[in-house]
């Protein structure tokens, strides 16, 4: 084995690991390693086979060919068991809780360790309560799922690993739902963990995340290895370069112009909505939009963006308050009528709502168009048309997958995104309400779709940009209008944007 080399053994060794789907060599011979007390961050564009890689790691999916060591000593696995059995986890980029149970009986259920049914409730709780607080990630061990923030459902799922003795742990993209303030703890956390030898495979497209947080970086791209860098000595251009071939523009932004003239397309008066908790989630909001014009909404996951996105779009009815498209109003709780009108709406539960994944990508592309000309004549749809236009989507849009036809379920996270902006923006809009429309995308394609919401705005469509990346407010948005508790609390042209102000509105301070 490896032993000539001078080195101390590595944590994990992947050797030539082949891996082919349907039309798709999803991983083409990839090398791999990662060392005791290291974290290893993996960094490639949508669908570079980042995730077949882990999956493969945690015993998920088994690769064609190739090897796998843990701490030298080769390894088969033929289930998460076994991969957990060797001290290996993975946290997914959908999490997988059981929603009505207790952090507890989440973190113990399905592991039969030593003496597990003799162990008391009150002990397993003092038992993950030790570990919340040796690995700082406060979590009430006697809360259910689903009062828990998205923030804290992650720590129960990283618990629940470092509960089985996890020393190799793998996190799929783990900020993408995260606050600032969250993605710091994590850090911390992650820091913590390799303070202690074990390894942290970290999986993410925020360049600055794996420059902070990150030992080395391996890049991937189209199925294959580029290579590894030791993160001190490169820089986020440079991984930029290594992940897609070229050159990478960043920080595309919006040049200011004024939109003082132009029609109003989207007046909101008073809206009113209840959440899904039987809350008033949306509390009176009053905001208008001109043709061309951006308007960001900055704010904390879970300040009502969801459901005032769903009460613009129709999807959730509204209590109280009036949206005016154009001057008509928009019958609340009217789906179908909103796109009728031309309201376009990516939102941010791309898997649950944004596509229906058992559907092909083509079928995904008309899913809104489907009952129009040129898609259906006289009530017939005619697949011709329908391919056409997934083809010409696909290109536009950079959609990667092996053609039309493909389950949207078998893309990857950031190609599912793009079938959906590719639906909503080539629907000829109005308005766009675009929740967190980069979210889960690679460079490359983050800056695709920046430019395709600036080109879209200069053509007049007026957006309503959701975001908790406030970053990207700042580049995009003509004006930004800051929610918190489901109000506005303040809106200012972003020539008068003032960083901290906003981040102390976006918390709740108004002064
Ligand atoms: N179960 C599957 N069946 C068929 N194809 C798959 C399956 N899983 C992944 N693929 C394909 O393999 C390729 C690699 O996908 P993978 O999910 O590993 O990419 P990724 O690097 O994680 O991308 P992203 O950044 O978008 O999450 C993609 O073309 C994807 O469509
Ligand atoms: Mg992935």
């Amino acid at each position: 084995m490896n032993e000539v080399t001078a080195g101390p053994t590595p944590a994990v060794t992947m050797r030539s690991i082949t891996k082919r789907f349907p039309g798709v060599l999803a991983n083409d011979a990839v090398d791999f390693e990662a060392d005791r007390g290291e974290v290893h961050a993996l960094l490639g564009e949508n669908g570079a086979g980042k995730s077949t890689l882990a999956s493969i790691l945690t015993g998920l999916y088994r690769p064609d060919a190739g090897e796998i060591a843990i701490d030298g000593r080769a390894v088969e696995f033929h289930s998460p068991k076994d991969a957990t059995a060797a001290g290996v986890s993975m946290v997914h980029q959908h999490f997988r809780l059981a929603a009505s149970l207790t952090v507890s009986d989440n973190i113990v259920l399905g592991h039969r360790g030593a003496g597990w049914l003799r162990t008391s409730p009150a002990v397993i709780d003092s038992q993950v309560e030790q570990l919340a607080k040796r690995y700082r990630m406060p979590v009430d061990p006697e809360a259910r799922i689903w009062q828990l923030s998205v923030g804290e459902q992650q720590r129960v799922e990283i618990l629940k690993a470092l509960y089985r003795g996890a020393r190799i742990l793998i996190l799929d993209e783990p900020t993408s739902l995260l606050t600032p303030q969250e993605a710091d703890d994590l850090f911390e956390t992650l820091r913590r963990m390799r303070a202690e030898g074990r390894t942290v495979i970290f999986v993410s497209h925020k360049l600055d995340e794996l420059m902070a947080v990150s030992d080395r970086v391996t890049v991937l791209r189209g199925g294959r290895s580029i290579g590894t860098v030791l993160t001190r000595e490169t820089t986020p251009s440079q991984l930029a370069r290594m992940m897609v071939g070229r050159e990478v523009v960043f920080a595309q932004t919006k040049a200011p112009h004024d939109v003082g003239g132009a029609a109003v397309v989207l007046e909101l008066s008073d809206v009113t909505a209840m959440g899904d908790l039987g809350i008033q989630a949306v509390n009176g909001v009053s905001l208008s939009l001109r043709a061309g014009e951006i308007v960001g909404v900055a704010g904390v996951s879970g300040n009502g963006q969801r459901e005032l996105a769903e009460a613009i779009s129709g999807a959730r009815p509204r209590k109280a308050g009036d949206v005016r498209l154009a001057g008509t109003n928009l019958p609340s709780g009217d789906p179908e009528g909103a796109i009728a009108r031309g309201v376009a709406h990516v939102p941010e539960d791309r898997m649950g709502t944004g596509v229906s994944p058992s559907l092909s990508v083509a079928d995904n592309l008309i899913l809104k168009s489907h009952r129009r000309p040129p898609i259906s004549a006289r009530g017939i749809l005619r697949h011709g048309r329908i391919k056409a236009n997934a083809e010409a989507l696909m290109a536009r849009f950079a959609v990667s997958a092996p053609g039309p036809d493909t389950p949207t379920r078998l893309l990857s996270g950031g190609n599912v995104q793009k079938v959906v902006l590719a639906r909503e923006l080539s629907s000829r809009p109005v308005v766009i309400v675009a929740a967190n429309p980069t979210r889960g995308l690679d460079v490359g394609a983050t800056e695709a779709v920046r430019a395709l919401l600036i080109e879209a705005a200069s053509q007049g469509v007026g957006i309503l940009l959701i975001s908790e990346d406030l970053d990207e407010i700042l580049l995009l948005a003509d004006r930004i209008a800051v929610i918190y508790g489901g109000r506005i609390v303040g809106v200012v042209p972003r020539a008068e944007a003032d960083v901290q102000h906003i981040g102390l509105m976006m918390a709740g301070s108004s002064k």
